[in-house]
């Protein structure tokens, strides 16, 4: 069968399951109406928007979601990452429960921060101090900041496909064509410091740090956003020597890998240790306002306003919500968790693993191109002529022009849930069931009958 044939059926197929979802969501789409009137394109993200509307979700438990029309779904995609233990861990609302009825938002120095900050201390690897912020992007701007203050230097390297969040110095390179601002109203003067090398590429790295100061490069341990693309080989390792061999610092961005792929997040899995991390997502217990970084004191102790009293002479941080009771709380129940029960990364790990090969296999019978990448519980699928290495190729190498809308509306017609539309990139949490990522991967096995059938 013909990419051309493959594409048709695609168009006639996708026809077809709007037909069915029209029935199934009309509150949504109801909602989706009412919500197109007062607020841009009718959410309040992007990424979270689905062809022909979104779904309205009212509710979750554990690992599955239900929408405004009561139809139950199994959710791969677990509040953008952030619920690794599953939807609202009752633990952990109980502990929220009681330190809200103490006040919801001290606005003073408190000990939930302190126990907090002393068990990341001990569970994150080289994490000798920490600071909290309110996101994931407040984390990277303020990392890159002090890294510019402590290495006196101005130029920061980022990947292609590499998700930071919106602060202008890192809101780069993310999508094709990957240069330039990636947002309209940033100015390119704003970003003359910052330079882009492509995932899994260290001769590209060292090109680029041998002709700048560089202060920090900035990596995901694996790419999320960007495919869930792993390192391959050495590379995290080899960025680690170039930056001790440059002067320069090593941020990983571990807001999605981090408690996710080991408690000590990436730099355990891959064994290899960051001078700054930053945090979000899991970090935050499932509650908003989560993020922090951290790591070696002698970098962190710019930040120390005793130590240096002028504000020009240290890195600026802070903000009304940090370190406010409910992150703390609900995050250190969490990381608490995850730390005395690593068993559940042996076996979600293997789960997903074996779920890769799988997949693999299935896309070999099937003969069409199309590949896993990932590492942990972090699965992307790829509609490729090849397996992607890095963000080039998870675009440039695609052989379809939207198999993977169709997929996306094929699965939530049969209870299966992930974001976004254009990228098959799932974040499961720890506790999905051997049932659960198996119907994934037999949702995709139909799919892919469906669209290759004579
Ligand atoms: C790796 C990474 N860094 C940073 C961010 C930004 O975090 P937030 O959305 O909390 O600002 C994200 C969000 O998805 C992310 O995946």
């Amino acid at each position: 069968m013909s990419y051309a044939d493959v594409e048709r059926k695609l168009e006639e197929l996708y026809k077809q399951l709007e037909r069915g979802y029209l029935e199934r969501t009309r509150r949504s789409r109801e909602l989706y109406e009412r919500a197109s009137k007062v607020m841009p394109a009718g959410v309040t993200y992007a990424i979270r928007y689905f062809r022909p509307y979104p779904v309205f979700i009212e509710r979750a438990s554990v690992t599955r979601v239900w929408d405004v029309d009561g139809n139950e779904y199994v959710d791969y995609w677990m509040g953008h990452g952030t619920h690794v233990l599953g939807h609202s861990p009752r633990f952990v609302l109980e502990a929220v429960a009681e330190v809200v009825g103490r006040g919801t938002h001290l606005g003073y120095e408190n000990p939930y921060a302190v126990e907090y900050a002393e068990l990341l201390s001990k569970v994150v690897p080289g994490l000798e101090m920490v600071r909290f912020t309110n996101s994931g992007t407040e984390a990277n701007m303020y990392a890159l900041r002090l890294a510019r203050a402590y290495t006196r230097r101005k130029y920061v390297v980022k990947v292609e496909g590499g998700w930071h969040g919106g602060y202008d110095a890192l809101h780069v390179a993310v999508s094709p064509p990957f240069t330039g601002p990636e947002s309209a109203g940033l100015p390119e003067e704003y970003l003359v410091y910052t330079l882009t090398v492509p995932f899994n590429d260290v001769e590209a790295a060292e090109r680029v740090l041998k002709r700048y100061p560089v202060a920090a490069i900035f990596v995901e341990p694996v790419l999320g956003a960007g495919g869930c693309i792993g390192p391959v080989g050495n590379y995290l390792k080899d960025l680690r020597d170039l930056t001790y061999a440059y002067g320069s610092l090593l941020v990983f961005d571990e807001v999605i890998t981090g408690f996710r792929l080991a408690p000590g997040g990436g730099q355990e899995y891959f064994g290899v240790r960051a001078d700054l991390v930053v945090l979000g997502k899991v970090v935050g217990g499932g509650f908003a306002g989560a993020g922090a970084f951290g790591g070696r004191a002698e970098v962190m102790e710019l930040l120390d306003h005793l130590k240096y009293p002028d504000p020009r002479a240290r890195s600026f941080h802070g903000g009304t919500f940090v370190g406010n009771p409910v992150n703390m709380v609900a995050g250190r129940a969490v990381v608490e968790y995850l730390a005395k029960h690593r068993e559940l990364y042996e076996k979600a790990n293997s789960l997903w693993e074996a779920f890769r090969r799988d997949v693999d296999r299935l896309c070999q019978e099937v003969g069409l191109p199309c590949w896993t990448t990932g590492a942990g519980t972090m699965s992307g699928v790829h509609f490729t002529r090849v397996r992607p290495r890095n963000a080039r190729e998870v675009h440039e190498l695609r052989w379809s022009r939207g198999i993977e809308h169709v997929l996306n509306l094929y699965a939530r017609l049969r209870g299966v849930l992930y974001v976004s539309e254009r990228l098959v990139h799932l974040l499961p949490s720890l506790v999905h069931s051997e049932e659960e990522v198996r119907l994934f991967r037999t949702t995709l096995e139909s799919f892919l009958a469906e669209i290759t059938k004579k």
